[in-house]
């Protein structure tokens, strides 16, 4: 209902501007100020000589006017650098561009040649095999939209960070059309033993990146992916092989894959002992929590933004799932007292982020957005207090609360935490 009486402002809002001509809402009154003193219809520079016939270089970059839209680190920067995150705040729709795409690494990028990579499979197999990157692209492929998010995504915000904007609290999310082989096609090719339930995946970097994965996710939807976007992997994302496991912890998906290994337990390997383990109050830690679980955020406004004056705006944000399908998201523009349901924007697809949207009038009092997604498992997204409660005040990894922004009256949007 409320959304209702919301869109109808809008259109009134809408009208008024256009039939008046002058700004109602600061929002437009750069344009009517340029309309007031005839400059509006003057013709640009650019209109009065030939632009470039081709682009420079070849292969196309942003225009650099975009040139803060870049992947950014942390707040404070750590000494080893081993993440970057994506500038959500700056993106639109779902699909993540791959010089956008997060990063996660830990030993650095390796410089691989493809013609002298190989993926080994051995282990509980009826037939041990090597392939080269020829010999994987010779197999059927399949392209699917997937998030990707980093288990360590917003964990900092557990302890209340230095992190602001929605860049630097939750950008360890990415969402990419990702191609490749099943990894059941060439297990298929290999002959799997009856007694074998677990797989080693093993990276060529200088970490060995190493995890332990469940037979049953490889055979399910897991992907070899080469390409990412229409394209070949970039290097930072696995070039030119990587596995990729939908919904699970980014770290399992082993970039430059190597080697994969058939057999009956876990390996117990450094990153699913000595990290990626989740301390509970008794001291012990859960092991091998591989699902990202439901979670939404508001991008825009967010952290760091600014609203220029009263009136209209569209809240707009991602939501995702390990479970599945989102099948609602609620927007509260009260600190969560009351909830309204926003709009989810097609498609929505599995494990893939969904764009949601809802209209908002900001009357110029200070309001605290939040979002609040539920998956098709009826899952909800927790807010902190109920996500320390549920697990532990020692959570680190799996941070999927929700996101307050506080809006000031002078418009400042702030980390509402
Ligand atoms: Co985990």
């Amino acid at each position: 209902m409320s959304n209702d009486k919301t869109l109808t402002k809008r259109r009134g809002f809408l009208k008024a501007s256009l039939a008046v001509g002058t700004g109602v809402s600061g929002a437009l009154t750069s344009n009517s100020a340029s309309a007031q003193s005839n400059t509006f219809l003057e013709i640009d520079p650019w209109t009065k000589t030939q632009g470039a016939t081709f682009v420079n270089p070849p292969y196309g970059l942003p225009s650099k006017y975009e040139k803060e839209v870049v992947r950014r680190l942390p707040n404070p920067a750590p000494i080893f650098l081993t993440a970057s995150r994506t500038p959500i705040q700056n993106l639109h729709g779902i699909i993540t561009p791959n010089g956008l795409h997060f990063e996660r690494h830990h030993a650095g990028v390796p410089d691989i040649n493809p013609d002298q990579h190989r993926l080994v499979v051995h282990g509980l197999v009826d037939r041990p095999m090597i392939f080269s990157m020829e010999n994987i692209m010779r197999f059927p492929s399949e392209s699917k939209i997937y998030f990707m998010e980093c288990s360590g995504n917003s964990a900092a915000e557990l302890k209340r960070s230095a992190n602001n904007t929605a860049q630097q609290i939750h950008g360890l999310i990415s969402c990419c059309e990702w191609t490749g082989v099943r990894v059941s096609t060439l297990l298929q090719e290999c002959g799997i033993k009856p007694q074998a339930t677990w797989v080693l995946a093993e990276g060529a970097d200088g970490a060995a990146m190493t995890r332990s994965i469940p037979l049953s996710k490889m055979l399910d939807d897991a992907i070899l992916a080469y390409a990412q976007n229409g394209e070949m992997l970039r290097a930072e994302q696995g070039y030119p092989l990587r596995l990729f496991l939908p919904s699970y912890e980014g770290n399992m998906s082993i970039k430059w894959l190597r080697r994969l290994k058939l057999g009956t337990e876990p390996w117990q390997t450094r990153e699913e002992t000595s990290a990626y383990t989740d301390l509970r109050e008794n001291g012990k830690a859960l092991q091998f929590t591989f699902k990202m679980e439901v979670k939404s955020v508001i991008t825009q406004p967010s952290g760091m933004m600014k609203l220029k004056s009263k009136g209209f705006y569209e809240i707009s944000g991602i939501a995702w799932s390990g479970n599945g399908k989102i099948r609602r998201v609620e927007v509260s523009t009260d600190a969560g007292k009351t909830w309204q349901e926003a709009m989810l924007q097609e498609p929505v697809m599995d494990k893939s982020l969904v764009r949601f949207r809802y209209p908002w009038v900001w009357d110029g009092a200070p309001a605290v957005l939040m979002s609040r997604a539920v998956d098709t498992s009826g899952d909800v997204q927790p807010t902190m207090e109920a996500l320390i409660k549920t697990k532990s005040a020692n959570t680190f990894y799996h941070n999927n609360a929700i996101q307050p922004w506080q809006v000031a009256a002078n418009g400042e949007v702030t980390n509402g935490r």
